[in-house]
């Protein structure tokens, strides 16, 4: 038999070999269980600072004192306020931020415009197989869009347990953005159409693709956005997306807020119903100096707004109301009514606006300040802008809104519509 040819030398010699072999694969095993560990989760290889992990499995946001770490991923309860611009959405997110769980920050503007630039991309059909060719897959697409999304939420403001995003026109990609992420919550703020209208003209809120000098064309733009938003929300439901009347927050704040923090799953907090008091305030709320609605956010919730429009708008349109925006009958306003009956203020709303008239030469001073601090910055981007001959085909600086489609308006090639 085979075995007793084996002398003892032999053995030593064959137990010697085995436990190399046995060695090197081991070794083998090491190397290659590296490997895997290198690509999928760079981190541990590459040392990062400490305040923050760009890839790998979990992300996350160390707060300023780094004694509390905030992961975030897709899966995420995230919240997204929307609406037409000049609807009371910065009112909305900086109530939020008032709260200490919330978080939502200044609007990013690249969210909508990427949002905007994904369709463009997908709706024209020889980019898109030009994009499929090399394999640039839907799927490939939503990923990067995805983490494009997250990372700027979670990184352009401070950390929060929960996160929220107001770039009004990522309503119109609602369903979209809450198949990359799941959790997420929407609030669609809703106002008057008149009223919006009547704000963009009067403020010279330049939104691409609204004429300020046509008050008929721009309330058709409204109708035209808010269709497709009310689509969206409506595609939703009601437990993943809730309309807000702005005149319903700003004339029942202690009512509305509770509906919104319930349906955030977001506990009770009193400091909502005060956001002013926490303005520009360390570790309080932030507000962008070139944000239109920054000089009004400052001012306690107050109904100074709610008819500003009565009066203001051409015959012709009033006459034609129903027929320019079928949508204000859709959303609850009589389109024949000017100004219809909005509801009653709430104690601490009258009690706002006696302080706001008691107080109103500092208000307005206040007002003012922000006001030109916001042109004088406006204006240097715009001479910087005119002397830089490089320059050439970017007007973005100086643009409020920028709708992320251009859906809103037909006649507008994609490029056109974000200049
Ligand atoms: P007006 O321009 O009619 O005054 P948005 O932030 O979506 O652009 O909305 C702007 C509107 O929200 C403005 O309407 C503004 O008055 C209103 N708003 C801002 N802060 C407010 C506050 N503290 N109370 C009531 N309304 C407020």
């Amino acid at each position: 038999m085979s075995y007793q040819l084996l002398t003892n030398n032999n053995i030593e010699i064959m137990g010697g070999r085995t436990l190399r072999r046995y060695l090197l694969m081991g070794l083998l095993c090491l190397v290659t269980i590296g490997l895997i560990y290198q690509f999928t989760s760079p981190a541990c290889f590459v040392s990062h600072s400490s305040a923050s992990q760009w890839i790998g499995p979990e992300r996350f946001v160390m707060s300023k004192d780094e004694s509390q770490k905030f992961v975030y991923n897709r899966y995420m309860p995230l919240i997204f306020i929307g609406g037409m611009p000049r609807s009371g959405t910065t009112l909305l997110r900086v109530l939020l931020d008032a709260h200490p769980d919330i978080r939502c920050g200044e609007e990013t503007r690249v969210i909508p415009r990427l949002l905007g630039l994904r369709q463009t991309w997908l709706k024209a059909p020889f980019e898109s197989r030009r994009l499929q060719e090399a394999g640039i897959t839907s799927e490939v697409l939503d990923s990067a869009v995805g983490a494009f999304i997250l990372e700027i939420i979670a990184k352009h403001g401070t950390p929060a347990a929960r996160l929220c995003n107001k770039d009004p026109f990522t309503l119109r990609s609602a369903v979209y953005l809450r198949y990359l992420f799941p959790k997420s919550k929407f609030i669609f703020m809703i106002r008057d159409g008149r009223a919006v209208v009547h704000s963009i003209i009067s403020r010279k809120v330049t939104i691409s693709g609204f004429d300020l000098k046509d008050f008929r064309q721009c309330l058709k733009k409204w109708n035209a956005a808010m269709s497709a938003m009310h689509y969206q929300c409506q595609e939703l439901g009601p437990t993943v997306c809730l309309p807000v009347h702005y005149e319903q927050l700003v004339l029942q704040p202690n009512k509305w807020l509770h509906n919104i923090l319930n349906f955030l799953d977001v506990p009770w907090n009193e400091s909502v119903l005060h956001h002013e008091q926490l303005v520009n305030r360390k570790d309080g709320i932030s507000l962008s100096k070139l944000e239109r609605s920054t000089d009004q956010v400052i001012k306690p919730i107050n109904i100074e707004a709610l008819s500003k429009w009565v009066g203001q708008i051409p015959d012709d349109v009033v006459k034609d109301m129903n027929e320019v925006a079928p949508m204000l009958a859709m959303l609850g306003y009589d389109p024949a009514a000017n100004p219809p009956n909005y509801g009653s203020a709430d104690l601490l709303v009258k009690q706002n606006m006696e302080q706001l008239n008691r107080n109103k030469e500092d208000w307005d001073a206040k007002q003012q300040h922000l006001q030109s601090v916001r042109e004088s910055i406006r204006n240097s981007l715009v001479k910087q802008k005119a002397n830089n001959n490089n320059d050439n085909n970017n007007d973005n600086n100086v643009i409020d809104m920028i709708p992320q489609s251009n859906d809103l308006d037909k006649t507008l090639s994609p490029l056109q519509s974000i200049t």
